[in-house]
C-alpha cells in the first residue's frame, strides 16, 4: 500500500515536472486567459447596456464616484474629477455657441498635451461630435489633406500653431470651415480666439439630447496613422473601438490608487485609448507632460508620486544613455506599459531604474489585433494564447523583402513560415476583428486587405509588420515591410517621402528607405537619388525643400547620388542591397550628403561625422 502511493506520489510529480517543462507557461496563459475572458465580459456587459455606455459615461461616473480626486496634473495645475467635468462642459457650450455645429459633425483638433485637449476630448463627446485629431508635426498641404478627408466643419488649433494654421487659412476658408485658436484674443482675420469663450461658458451639463443617436458603432474619432508626408490615413475609431485599447490597463492590473504619466502625443491611441482613457475606466490620476523630456522624467515621476509610465522604445532608451545618478533608483514606479522595447534596453532599464513590471504590447490604431506580454518574457512583444487563436485569426506569412512582395504558391495562396522564421503578420477580418478602414479614402481601405490568404474569399488585414514567433507563441516584431520604416515612434511611407523630394527639379529617380543606426530604435531615413542630365545636386535647396514639406521624423538624414537606379526583372527598385550599404562612407561610393539642421543645409558627410554617428557625438 505504501510502495503504491510512494509510487504515485513520484509518478505524479513527475508528471508535474514534464508538464512544467513541457508548458512553463501554462499558469501565466491559464490566468491570462481569465482576465481576458473578464474584460471580455465587462466590455459586452458595458456594450449592451442600455442607455448606452460609453467612455464619457464611465468618466461621469467617476466624477460621481470621486468628484475631488485629482484627474490631470499639468505642470503646476491640478484638476480634479469634479474640475475637468465643468471645463468639459464650458468647452461643449463654447462650441456649441460659436461654432455652426450638428450631431456628427466632425471637428478636427491640432493640440498638443495640456488641459483643453482633455476638456475637449470629453467636451465634444458630449454633444456627439466626431473629432479628428491632427498630428501636430504636419502642416501645408499634409494637414490640408488630413483636415478635408474627415470632411471637418471645425479646427481647433493650440496657441503655438498659429503660423501652421495661417499657412492653410485662405483654403480652409475657401471651404467655410470655422477656424479657432486656442488663445484670449486674436487678431488675424478669419481666426477666432476660443480659449476666452471656453473661460467664460457656463459649466453646467450638457444635455443628453445632442448626444442621443450615438451607439457603439458610431465614429467617435479619427486617428491618423503616422503616414509621413503628404499623405497619412485617418483611420477611424468607434466608440467600441475606444472600450477595447481602454482595457489595456485593467488586463495589465493597473489599480484604482495607482498614478499614469503620459509622455506620449494624445493624438496617437497610444497615449489617448490607451493611456488617458485607460485612466478614465480606471478612476486614477493622469499626470500630463507637455512632451517628453530626459531630464524632467523621473523629476515629474517623484514629484507626482507616479506609479505607473507609459513609453514607446525610444523614451527607455533615452533615459538608458542619460548619464547615472544616486536618485536613479528613487521614484515609486512600479510599472511601464508601452510598445518598442528591445531586450537590450528593457534589461538595463529594469537593473538601473528598479521597475519591476514591463509590459509590453503590440497593436495599432489600424490594426485589428494586439498581443500583450503577461508572462515576463524579454523581448517579446506579446505571447499567442489558445483565445486569441479561436478569436483572432491571424498568421505569419512569406514575404520576399528583396522586391517586397507576398509570396504566394501555385495556386495563388500565401504560404505560412516556419515557427522560429519572420514573416508578415496578417489578421483575419471577422465581427469581432474588424477593421473600419479609413476616412474618405476606400482606395488606402482597400490596400490594406489582402484577398484569398488562405481560401478562396477570406480576406486579412495586411499589419505591415514582419513577427517572428517561437515555439512556445511568444511573438517578436522584427522589422516594418520595406515601404514603410519606424522613426522616433512614427511609421515613415517610403514612397510619400520620395515623392516629396523627385519634386526637387535636378532630381530623376528616387528610393527612399531606412538604415539602422547603433544606439538609436528603428532606421533613419536615407534616399538614394539619380540626378537629371548635367545637373547637381543643390544642398541648399534640398534641405529647404525637404523641411519645408516633409514634418521631422520623416526627412532623409542622408542623400547618396547614385549613377543609375538598380531594378528588379519586374521594375521595381532594388532597395535590399542600398540598406545594407547603409550610410558608411567606406561601403558607399560618394557623393554622399547628410542633413545638419545648424548649417542648414546638407553638407557632405565624411568618414569624421561617421564616426562620430557611431560612438553616439552625434545624437538624432
Ligand atoms: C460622425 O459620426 C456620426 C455618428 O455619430 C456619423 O453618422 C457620421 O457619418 C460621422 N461623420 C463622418 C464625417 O464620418
Ligand atoms: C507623494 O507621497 C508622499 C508620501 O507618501 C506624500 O507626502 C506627498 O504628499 C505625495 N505627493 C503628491 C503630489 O501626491
Ligand atoms: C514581459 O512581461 C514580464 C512580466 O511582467 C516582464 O517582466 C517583462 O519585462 C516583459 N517583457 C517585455 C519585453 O516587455
Amino acid at each position: 500500500m505504501e510502495t503504491l502511493s510512494a509510487v504515485l506520489a513520484v509518478v505524479g510529480l513527475m508528471f508535474m515536472v514534464y508538464f512544467y517543462v513541457k508548458f512553463p507557461y501554462f499558469l501565466h496563459d491559464c490566468a491570462f486567459a481569465v482576465r481576458s475572458l473578464r474584460t471580455r465580459t465587462r466590455r459586452m456587459r458595458f456594450r449592451r447596456r442600455v442607455p448606452l455606455y460609453t467612455v464619457l459615461d464611465c468618466f461621469l461616473d467617476a466624477v460621481h464616484r470621486h468628484p475631488h480626486k485629482a484627474f490631470i496634473v499639468f505642470e503646476d495645475d491640478v484638476y480634479t474629477y469634479l474640475q475637468v467635468d465643468h471645463w468639459s462642459n464650458r468647452a461643449a457650450h463654447a462650441v456649441l455657441k460659436h461654432a455652426d455645429l450638428h450631431e456628427g459633425d466632425t471637428i478636427a483638433l491640432l493640440l498638443g498635451n495640456e488641459p483643453y485637449f482633455v476638456f475637449l476630448w470629453l467636451g465634444l463627446m458630449k454633444i456627439g461630435c466626431n473629432m479628428s485629431l491632427l498630428n501636430t508635426n504636419i502642416q501645408g498641404r499634409s494637414l490640408l489633406h488630413c483636415f478635408l478627408c474627415c470632411e471637418a466643419k471645425v479646427l481647433i488649433a493650440g496657441a503655438e500653431y498659429r503660423s501652421t494654421v495661417c499657412e492653410v487659412l485662405p483654403e480652409l476658408r475657401e471651404r467655410g470651415v470655422h477656424v479657432f485658436l486656442l488663445c484670449d484674443n486674436c487678431d488675424v482675420d478669419g481666426l477666432q480666439a476660443l480659449k476666452d469663450k471656453i473661460d467664460s461658458s457656463d459649466d453646467g451639463p450638457v444635455s443628453h439630447t445632442l448626444r442621443a443617436n450615438i451607439n457603439m458603432r458610431s465614429p467617435v474619432a479619427y486617428i491618423y496613422t503616422s503616414g509621413t508626408t503628404g499623405l497619412p490615413k485617418a483611420g477611424v475609431v468607434l466608440h467600441e473601438r475606444i472600450w477595447g485599447g481602454t482595457f489595456f490597463q485593467y488586463l495589465f492590473d493597473v489599480k484604482h490608487d495607482d498614478v499614469i504619466y503620459i509622455p506620449l502625443p494624445l493624438y496617437h491611441a497610444a497615449g489617448l485609448i490607451i493611456g488617458l482613457n485607460g485612466a478614465i475606466e480606471r478612476g486614477i490620476t493622469v499626470v500630463l507632460r507637455r512632451k517628453f523630456s530626459v531630464s524632467q522624467f523621473w523629476n515629474d515621476c517623484r514629484k507626482h508620486n507616479v506609479t505607473v509610465i507609459q513609453y514607446i522604445g525610444e523614451i527607455m532608451r533615452y533615459l538608458c544613455n542619460a548619464p547615472k545618478r544616486e536618485t536613479d533608483r528613487q521614484h515609486k514606479v512600479r510599472m511601464a506599459i508601452g510598445n518598442g522595447l528591445r531586450a537590450d534596453v528593457w534589461q538595463e532599464f529594469q537593473h538601473r531604474f528598479g521597475v519591476k513590471n514591463i509590459r509590453e504590447f503590440y497593436g495599432a490604431s489600424d490594426g485589428n489585433t494586439a498581443f500583450l506580454n503577461y508572462t515576463g518574457k524579454v523581448g517579446a512583444a506579446g505571447k499567442v494564447n489558445f483565445l486569441q487563436k479561436k478569436f483572432s485569426p491571424h498568421a505569419l506569412i512569406q514575404y520576399d523583402t528583396d522586391i517586397q512582395e507576398l509570396v504566394r504558391n501555385s495556386r495563388g495562396r500565401c504560404v505560412p513560415v516556419p515557427t522560429g522564421e519572420t514573416g508578415l503578420l496578417v489578421c483575419k477580418i471577422t465581427k469581432i476583428t474588424p477593421f473600419e478602414g479609413y476616412a474618405g479614402d476606400p482606395q488606402q481601405t482597400e490596400k490594406k486587405k489582402l484577398h484569398n490568404v488562405f481560401e478562396e474569399g477570406d480576406v486579412y488585414l495586411n499589419s505591415g509588420d514582419l513577427m517572428r514567433m517561437d515555439h512556445q507563441g511568444f511573438i517578436y516584431f522584427q522589422d516594418r515591410v520595406g515601404d514603410t520604416f519606424r522613426w522616433k515612434g512614427e511609421n515613415v511611407a517610403t514612397t510619400e517621402v520620395a515623392d516629396v523630394i523627385s519634386e526637387l527639379d535636378f532630381v530623376g529617380d528616387v528610393n527612399v528607405y531606412g538604415v539602422k543606426v547603433s544606439g538609436h530604435e528603428g532606421r533613419v531615413g536615407m534616399a538614394a537619388l539619380t540626378l537629371q542630365d548635367k545637373q547637381q545636386f543643390d544642398c541648399k535647396k534640398a534641405f529647404n525643400h525637404v523641411t519645408r514639406f516633409l514634418p521631422a521624423y520623416a526627412r532623409p538624414r542622408f542623400i547618396r547620388i547614385l549613377r543609375s537606379m538598380e531594378l528588379t526583372g519586374t521594375f521595381k527598385q532594388v532597395k535590399m542591397s542600398l540598406m545594407k550599404d547603409g550610410f558608411d562612407p567606406e561601403r558607399v561610393t560618394p557623393p554622399i550628403y547628410f542633413l545638419q539642421e545648424s548649417s542648414e543645409s546638407y553638407i557632405p558627410f565624411t568618414p569624421t561625422h561617421y564616426h562620430a554617428i557611431i560612438s553616439g557625438e552625434i545624437c538624432f
